[in-house]
């Protein structure tokens, strides 16, 4: 499938996996580059320049084909070496650059001048705007369903893809809720040009994280995601576990005096214990409401082909019948 995504990112079909921390490793980005996607190293996972360089040049052992790193910008009292990082992803010769979090502005000339693409993730129109008027190459639209920080707007995919469509010049893709060739075709008829995936790539075989964390979203309904740090304005959606549970009746309890601190235990340093040790329950993870969707854990190869291939039966066979 050609799209605006494809050839701006010299890819076979139009499937994006997001940056995640502590799942978005080279075996993973590599997998999905591999089967024909774009996958993504999380560069705040490997947290230094020196360790990010080291992940890229794992990457390319495993791919010749395009990948990209995630720079997620965070509020931060000691900040990540941002310059750093972004050194090692144009030494490395990284095409493309997925940026998330605040607005990547300040980082954006060395990204352009050394020819990579940036993708970043917004989750509404004015940031969307915002993105394609500083020089981003495309946005990648995450609605209100996704899995993560889903921002404070709560608008859904079937609202905010169109709505993008009307007023970004730039190609998009939707992220949020999408999980298979039904999502695609949809983001596709809304106005996106592909569609970008976490929660479905984490319920992988190349998903370089422990099974516990694969078949609980197996076994999570579209019920099962929570969202938490609201009043922070750092809304997560997360998978329901004891430890949110414990989180939402601080919240609950404290209302509006709740400090980052009060709930250190639930979301402080928790991803290494969740997704590597299988400690499911020692904190809150993201997870999107996708996971409804989620019924197998397939090797990244054949979810992509089976995703392309059911895109291909509704349109040709489904939509045309019409
Ligand atoms: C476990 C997990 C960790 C994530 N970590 C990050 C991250 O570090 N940076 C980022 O930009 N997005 C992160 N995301 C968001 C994904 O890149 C993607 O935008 C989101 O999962 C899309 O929604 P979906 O889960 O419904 O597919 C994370 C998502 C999950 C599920």
């Amino acid at each position: 499938m050609k799209t605006k995504i494809t050839e701006l990112f010299g890819i076979e079909h139009p499937i994006i996996q997001g940056g995640m921390h502590h799942v978005g490793f080279a075996e993973l980005a590599a997998a999905v580059s591999n089967a024909g996607g774009l996958g993504t190293i999380t560069g705040l996972t490997q947290g230094t320049p020196e360790k990010l360089a080291n992940e890229i040049a794992r990457c390319k052992e495993m791919t010749d084909k395009p990948f990209a790193v995630n720079l997620t910008f965070l509020p931060s009292l000691t900040p990540p070496d941002y310059p750093g990082l972004i050194k090692e992803i144009i030494d490395a010769g990284v095409p493309v650059v997925e940026t998330a979090g605040r607005n990547p502005a300040e980082y954006l000339p060395a990204l352009k001048e050394a020819g990579i693409k940036v993708i970043h993730k917004c989750t509404s129109v004015r940031h969307s705007i915002k993105a394609q008027s500083i020089g981003c190459d495309a946005v990648s639209v995450d609605g209100f369903e996704c899995g993560g920080h889903p921002g404070e707007d709560d608008i859904p995919n079937f609202i905010l893809l169109p709505r993008a469509a009307e007023e970004l010049e730039i190609p998009f893709v939707a992220s949020g809720g999408m999980a298979d060739g039904r999502s695609l075709v949809a983001a596709m008829a809304l106005g996106a040009e592909g569609m970008n995936m976490g929660t479905r790539f984490i319920a992988t075989q190349d998903a370089p994280v422990h099974q516990n964390v694969k078949e609980a979203i197996v076994n999570a309904t579209e019920l099962d995601t929570r969202l938490i740090m609201r009043s922070l304005t750092n809304t997560e959606r997360v998978l329901n576990n004891e430890a949110v549970e414990r989180l939402m009746e601080k919240e609950k309890r404290l209302g509006d005096d709740l400090k980052f601190e009060d709930i250190l235990d639930e979301v402080a340093g928790v991803y290494p214990k969740i997704m590597h040790e299988g400690t499911i329950e020692a904190g809150a993870w993201s997870c999107g409401m996708v996971a409804g969707l989620v019924n197998d854990i397939p090797t990244v190869q054949d979810l992509i082909n089976n995703i392309m291939s059911q895109a291909d039966e509704i349109i040709k066979s489904r939509l045309q019948n019409f």
